[in-house]
């Protein structure tokens, strides 16, 4: 295989500085760039025995620049191993970066990944770079990749004439029980950035494309450009997933980037998504691009970038690394709505178990052995009577001078998360509220948290909160407080580091 300048400088680059990065400032079991800069997660796919992770990646310092793949593998989605950076902008059709896409193991057993080449244009008047923007192949072993000669696969000739060729990205690729593929690309309806949709592509090769359709268009209600769509059939009904970009603060959504799911039927003849219902995936603030893929034990598993364009000033310097990925999601569909559970492997990482039944909570409460930065635990809430509290904190990351807070009011089935006093020193967004189900009092959390995140899973997974946090590592106490008398039950274990290497 031929390297071209540009793969081998950032490949050497790798090898020289990567170990610059002491494994003791990565969280334990979450993916964070070899080094440099990392955005949305690309090529999610199972291929000769491994499960394979591609990431956005500016290898060369801790900001967004001209986007490469940063690859990792896994054998259970928690023990990565760092491989070579796999794409570098090095080709005419991508020469200024190689955006998000997917990937697909062929039916002749080559690797297939199908993303988005840049290149740039020009600038707007609000001094953006605009890039053209069409989409591309490489095929390889799971380690190396070559470019297609016959890119770009997809252009804009082959879409409706009142597209924004400025925003047609993010291929997201599938293969059909009868051998051949599909792929959804995100594009943006006007020129003005306003309205996203979502395009339908097939494929008898992998390299041979014809647009089908428009499957879904935003009306408006859900953000500006649709970023990262994904497509699938989960427990009988069909699942969009997108990140819609600006959206507007409503009762509905939270504004900011965020990403939604869209549930409903698929005609398959005209290519058209009918949507039913919709709902925010993550009520966090740090959670964007999903992507999935299917097991080779059949579970449909989402992973998403754990971060937000808008606060992305909200990092610790001292950190040679910048973005991390979430824990990868088990989705199923229950009731018309999406649940999520962290993937099952993590039990296989738990140790050192404390638990606690029926705990009184009534004022300020802290527990033996309840403490860290890489826990697996759950809290159960029942109180012995609807209104025998009115609000219950927990505080975590905590020391003398940090803590991050969950607030669950139950008489407003409100739950509060708040990070102010993380140790920020930026003025941006670093509280959420949103409202759970009903359940006269009672309540589940299980949080995740690893050095400088927390997922929360809400009575199991019927809403999921996802946060970073950079608050010093020493502080790690756990605080519960009650402002009336609630039952607490807790569960709480200490995960093995899974050790990420090269
Ligand atoms: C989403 C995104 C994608 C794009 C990539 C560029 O975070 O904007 O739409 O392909 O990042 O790095």
């Amino acid at each position: 295989m031929n390297y071209s300048q540009s793969l081998i400088k950032a490949r050497k680059y790798e090898e020289e500085n990567g170990e610059r990065v002491d494994p003791i400032l990565r969280p334990l079991y979450h993916l964070t760039p070899y080094i440099g800069w990392m955005n949305d997660p690309n090529g999610f796919s199972w291929y000769n025995g491994y499960y394979h992770l591609f990431y956005q990646y500016y290898p060369f310092a801790k900001k967004w620049g001209p986007m490469h793949w940063g690859h990792a593998v896994s054998k259970d989605l928690l023990h990565w191993e760092f491989k070579p950076a796999a794409l570098a902008p090095d080709t005419v059709p991508d020469e200024d970066g190689c955006f998000s896409g997917s990937a697909i193991e062929l039916n002749d057993g080559r690797h297939l990944l199908l993303y988005t080449g840049v290149t740039e244009v020009s600038t707007d008047e609000y001094q953006r770079t605009l890039y053209s923007q069409i989409q591309c192949v490489a095929v390889g072993d799971g380690e190396n990749y070559e470019k297609y000669d016959g890119n770009p696969v997809i252009d804009q000739t082959m879409i409706p004439s009142d597209t924004n060729s400025y925003d047609f990205r993010d291929p997201k690729i599938w293969k059909e029980a009868d051998g051949t593929y599909r792929c959804v690309v995100a594009n943006g309806v006007d020129k003005d950035f306003t309205h996203g949709r979502v395009l339908y592509f097939s494929s008898e090769d992998g390299f041979h494309w014809k647009y089908v359709s428009t499957l879904l268009e935003n009306d408006g209600s859900m953000g500006k450009m649709w970023e990262c769509p994904d497509f699938f059939e989960l427990d009988g009904t069909y699942v969009m997933l997108m990140s819609p970009q600006d959206v507007l603060q409503t009762p509905r959504f939270n504004c900011g980037n965020q990403t939604i799911c869209i549930l409903g039927d698929f005609d398959e003849e005209a290519g058209k998504m009918i949507p039913k219902a919709d709902m925010t995936v993550d009520y966090g603030i740090d959670f964007y691009a999903t992507q999935t893929m299917l097991t080779p034990d059949g579970r449909r598993v989402m992973i998403a970038w754990m971060q937000n364009w808008d606060t992305i000033k909200y990092t610790e310097q001292s950190i040679p690394w910048l973005g991390m990925m979430t824990l990868p999601r088990e989705l199923s569909i229950v009731n018309e709505r999406l649940i999520q559970k962290p993937i099952r492997e993590i039990e296989e990482l738990r140790t050192h178990e404390v638990v606690y039944k029926h705990v009184v909570v009534g004022e300020t409460l802290v527990l033996d052995a309840i403490r860290g930065r890489s826990l697996d635990l759950t809290i159960e809430l029942y109180p012995e009577s609807f209104g025998s509290y009115t609000k219950f904190e927990m505080r975590f990351a905590v020391d003398e001078h940090h803590y991050t807070s969950i607030v669950y009011r139950p008489r407003e089935n409100r739950l509060e998360f708040d990070r102010s006093n993380s140790g920020t020193r930026v003025a941006v967004m670093h509280d959420r509220h949103f409202f759970v189900r009903n359940r006269n009092g009672q309540l589940k959390l299980r949080l995740l948290l690893d050095r400088y995140s927390s997922e929360v899973f809400i009575n199991d997974g019927e809403q999921v909160m996802t946060n970073v946090l950079y608050t010093p590592l020493s502080a790690d106490n756990i605080w519960f407080y009650c402002d009336g008398k609630v039952l607490m039950d807790v569960e709480k274990y200490e995960l093995m580091d899974p050790a990420q290497k090269r």
